[in-house]
């Protein structure tokens, strides 16, 4: 009998429903293409669910979703709700109980997407950042005395463990060979302020480094980093970093491979589950619109398929995203503009498959 995956569906908030069933649309086409199946668990978390109970991600839901082969996300964030509430108590605490220790973020120009460089095509953006994602500024160290006082204390302190540091890194490694296009892998930092955790972090890279002959160790500040983003993209094959660095520098690359309507990245426990969205927000007022943009979350569901070992369909969905952006029918990627809506989108990318 044919393989069938269980992946967990979370629309969530906004216009993540929306494009999450045009992804779900996609990989159906491929596991069709390939010959094998894919149960989808639908779970309704978000903003919504919380203003009608306030619950936001129940311990239980938490408990089945470990079981699931893979997860798809939409998006996460209401207008309605405290900015942090649902992003801290939904995505990060899934990061964190899932260990979700690598945020994957291809920075790819497909054909015919506008770039805001210059001079600058598909042969010059295509690269990956690889992001730790369960440690750095985000793991919620420090605190606040003597608030609302003129001697009010705030800390936050960043937590770099050797154990998170070395298995992000060797993800980075394992990726850079795999991948085998440039084979150098640079490590984003701040070594010349941050000297005690990147001290960690460079020390570990070159120790790593030692196991991967074959891929060359280089090195950027965070700055530098934004700054050869713009002007040498090509000088990039894959990026690590840590959490916060990563965060800033993604959204870069979203801008530079044409924005948040075509970025995806997969929030990825190499050993358990993972769950792949698209990076942009819930952008609540394009929602029920059908005109949102639903190529990220096509490309997050391409990117799960190649995690849970469908290589062969994931390669089907980007050449369908590939081949439709190369039709000249898609007119732009923002909202509104494509030129078709969402599920004709998605139709259109699906017929391609
Ligand atoms: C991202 C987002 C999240 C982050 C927010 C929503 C907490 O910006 O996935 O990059 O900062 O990690
Ligand atoms: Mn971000």
């Amino acid at each position: 009998m044919a393989k069938t995956y269980r992946i967990g569906v979370i629309g969530g908030d906004g216009t993540g429903p929306e494009v999450v069933r045009e992804g779900i649309k996609v990989a159906e086409a491929a596991a069709r293409k390939h010959g094998f199946g894919i149960d989808w668990a639908p779970y309704d978390l978000g903003g919504e669910r919380f203003k009608r109970t306030g619950e936001i991600l129940p311990d239980g839901v938490v408990d089945e979703l470990r079981q699931l082969d893979a997860v798809l996300l939409g998006a996460i964030g209401h207008p309605d709700v405290r900015p942090g509430v649902l992003e801290k108590g939904i995505l990060l605490r899934l990061r964190f109980e899932l260990d979700l220790y690598i945020n994957l973020r291809p920075v790819k120009l497909y054909p015919n997407v506008d770039t805001p460089l210059k001079d600058k095509g598909p042969a010059d953006i295509d690269f990956v950042v690889v992001r730790e994602n369960t440690e750095g500024l985000y793991a919620g160290a420090g605190g606040i005395l003597r608030k609302g006082t003129p001697h009010e204390v705030a800390t936050q302190e960043s937590i770099n463990t050797r154990m998170g540091v070395e298995r992000c890194l060797r993800y980075a490694f394992e990726l850079t060979r795999k991948r085998n296009q440039g084979n150098k892998l640079t490590l984003c930092g701040k070594t010349n302020v941050l000297t005690y955790a990147f001290d960690l972090w460079e020390r570990t890279f070159y120790e790593v480094a030692r196991d991967y002959p074959t891929v060359k160790p280089d090195y950027a500040h965070v700055d530098a980093t934004t700054m050869w983003m713009v002007k040498n993209p090509e000088s990039f094959d894959v990026i690590v970093t840590d959490n916060l660095f990563g965060d800033i520098i993604t959204d870069l690359g979203a801008m530079i491979q044409g924005g948040m309507g075509i970025a995806a990245g997969g929030n990825i426990n190499p050993q358990g589950v993972s769950m792949f969205e698209p990076i942009g927000g819930s952008a609540p007022k394009y929602t029920g619109q059908n005109t949102i943009n639903p190529l990220a979350a096509i490309c997050a569901a391409g990117m799960m398929l190649e995690t849970i070992g469908e290589t062969e369909a994931a390669a089907s969905v980007e050449g369908a995203v590939i081949r439709s952006l190369e039709t000249g029918r898609i007119e732009s990627l923002s909202a509104g503009r494509m030129g078709m809506g969402t599920r004709e989108l998605g139709d259109f990318v699906a017929g391609n498959v």
